[in-house]
């Protein structure tokens, strides 16, 4: 198994346990400004594991912190796109869609679960996981090389 398959799996093993996920070196970008802003999305992830199993998704905390996520994330995503405009990123239209993607996603099923008026926030904080883990590990590392070449840090 490769080390990227190998971080993942550990991170869904937190997941499945509940505990809070842990960063580490590995999870570099290679861009300091990049992983600041992951490092706070990690924590923001790990704020809404504390909270989720005994909070509703209509609760007034839950939603403060997805607020904060979904505020977050479009400052986080503007960061890296400018970055891949400036530097001509050959992946950057997939790369956006990704980002696009997101935010309808976390939309649609914040919605989705609202309609359950009891619904847990734990089905959210599962998707939200999934979801940072995949795209920081895996589609973020794509343009890791990219940037160190043109010499960011
Ligand atoms: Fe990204």
């Amino acid at each position: 198994m490769d080390l990227e398959s190998k971080l993942i799996m550990d991170f869904q093993k937190s997941v499945i346990k509940r505990e809070p996920l842990q960063w580490s070196g590995r999870f570099s970008v290679g861009i300091k400004e990049l992983d600041i802003q992951h490092l706070k999305l990690i924590n923001l992830l790990n704020r809404l594991i504390q909270v989720s199993e005994t909070n509703s998704i209509h609760s007034e905390i839950i939603k403060s912190i997805l607020e904060e996520m979904t505020t977050y994330a479009q400052v986080h995503f503007k960061t890296e796109e400018k970055l891949m405009e400036t530097y001509d990123f050959p992946q950057i239209r997939e790369h956006k869609k990704r980002h696009l993607d997101f935010q309808v996603k976390t939309m649609d099923l914040y919605e989705e679960l609202g309609k359950n008026t009891e619904q847990q926030a734990g089905v959210l904080y599962g998707f939200l996981t999934d979801w940072w883990t995949h795209h920081i590990l895996q589609e973020d590392m794509a343009y890791k090389e990219f940037f160190i070449d043109k010499g960011l840090r």
